[in-house]
């Protein structure tokens, strides 16, 4: 046996004598310091977590895979198709080789656009260099916060919060400054309540009106008063208003409504609900232009510019007929209504009436430390797994008594959804 392997040696000696080697070779690579899991990363990437709707959306996706028929109140967009007419001029400009890099921050035609768009809705008063359009109003905000904020500044972030704000700061080396708001108010954040978390290392505070999760609105006469202390006490403020054309009372009002105090606000748009275009990317910051022409440096050296057929898609979203942005916004009303109307029918359930975007938040508290549910994380999991009902942990927003629902969802959906939920809670009771 031995002799008959004896032909292999000229085989393997070569090869064992290569593995000898490349192990030598990794422990003198080990001293001198080569990468191990630990260490390979960067620190600041260290400093956030996965999105929390991203993991709730990837563990729905499992469940979906194995054939679990569910009810979608996870994701936060449009269920509708994005408008033919925006469809359209994406088609035509791919038609018409518009597939080209362009200019860092939009095309001009682009930026005329948004800061016409915006003066039209808000009484704005912004010119075309005080704008840069992004791909996404994520990297709108990414970017604003990137050339803002150093190491060790403080940003004001009113709670509940959309999940990405607190990441985003943090990245950035910010330290975040939670500031809790009343469920018997709303969630609505007043200026007192801001003006009382500023210190000397304040350097903005954002402000999501209408808000996810909770749908709050800012209304006029509070935020003319923060803007008023922003000025005052040489404050950013970063208004977030992906949501604005989702609101279902009053006038909707604007950051950039307030023109006189223009230097201290960014105000970031979206594409994505207002005209069902989510996966387009397509966003906007409007600033002062000093502001502007570092977020267009920033995307200069990491994304460049938004997708070509995209910008001319977003030309047609933001001139054409606005009629789409009010047919979807009373749908999204009634869905609302109903909405409440259903979790409203289930004992133990309470919940705020948003003023706007396309979420409820209602409060769950009832039935934590029931059935062995300690948490909204361990709530929303079994809502999952048990109902296929699919929600966001209010754990991700920072409060720890509610879930999120997203009713940009068909009827049909909505009320077998409310079945399911009136089933699942009654078994927790
Ligand atoms: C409050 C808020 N801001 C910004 C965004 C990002 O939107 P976009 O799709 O424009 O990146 C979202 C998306 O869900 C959001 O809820």
């Amino acid at each position: 046996m031995a002799r008959d392997l004896r032909f292999l040696f000229p085989v393997l000696f070569p090869t064992l004598h290569t593995l000898a080697a490349f192990a030598n070779g990794l422990r003198s690579a080990k001293i001198v310091g080569m990468p191990t899991t630990a260490n390979i990363f960067a620190e600041r990437i260290g400093r956030i977590e996965v999105s929390a709707t991203m993991a709730v959306t990837a563990e729905a996706a499992k469940l979906r895979a194995q054939g679990a028929q569910l009810v979608d109140f996870g994701a936060g967009e449009p269920h509708f198709a994005t408008p033919r007419h925006i469809k359209d001029a994406a088609i035509a400009a791919i038609e018409a080789n518009f597939t080209r890099y362009t200019v860092v921050a939009g095309i001009p035609e682009l930026r005329k656009a948004i800061v016409e768009r915006h003066a039209c809705d808000f009484g704005s008063d912004y010119t075309p260099d005080e704008t840069v359009f992004t791909t996404g109003g994520k990297l709108a905000l990414f970017n604003a916060i990137q050339v803002l904020v150093d190491h060790g500044d403080e940003v004001i972030l009113p709670v509940p919060y959309w999940v990405s704000f607190k990441d985003i700061i943090q990245y950035a080396g910010g330290k975040v400054v939670y500031l809790p708001t009343e469920e018997a108010a709303n969630f609505r954040i007043t200026a007192d309540a801001i003006e009382r978390a500023i210190t000397p290392r304040t350097k903005a505070i954002i402000l999501n009106s209408p808000s996810n999760p909770a749908g709050s609105v800012v209304s006029h006469a509070e935020l003319e008063r923060i803007v008023k202390l922003a000025r005052a006490r040489g404050i950013f403020l970063l208004l977030d208003e992906c949501y604005v054309y989702l609101q279902y009372g009053g006038c909707p009002v604007s950051g950039g409504s307030f023109v006189d105090a223009k230097e201290h606000i960014i105000v970031i748009g979206s594409l994505s609900k207002t005209y069902a275009m989510t996966g387009w990317r397509a966003g906007f910051a409007l600033g002062p232009k000093a502001v502007i022409a570092a977020m267009s440096k920033l995307q200069s050296q990491s994304t460049s510019s938004t997708a070509a057929i995209v910008q001319k898609a977003a030309i047609a979203a933001l001139t054409g007929s606005q009629t789409c942005v009010t047919e979807m916004r009373a749908d999204y009303l009634k869905l609302r209504d109903r909405i409440l109307e259903g979790l409203g029918s289930i004992p133990g359930i309470t919940c705020t009436t948003p003023e706007g975007a396309f979420y409820v938040y209602p409060n769950v508290s009832a039935f934590l430390g029931k059935t062995g549910v300690e948490n909204t994380t361990e709530l929303a999991s079994r809502l999952l797994h048990e109902a296929h009902v699919v929600t966001v942990p209010g754990d991700a927003f920072g409060t720890h008594e509610h879930i999120r629902l997203s009713y940009a969802v068909s009827h049909a959906d909505v009320e077998e959804g409310i079945v399911r939920m009136k089933n699942f809670f009654a078994s927790l009771s």
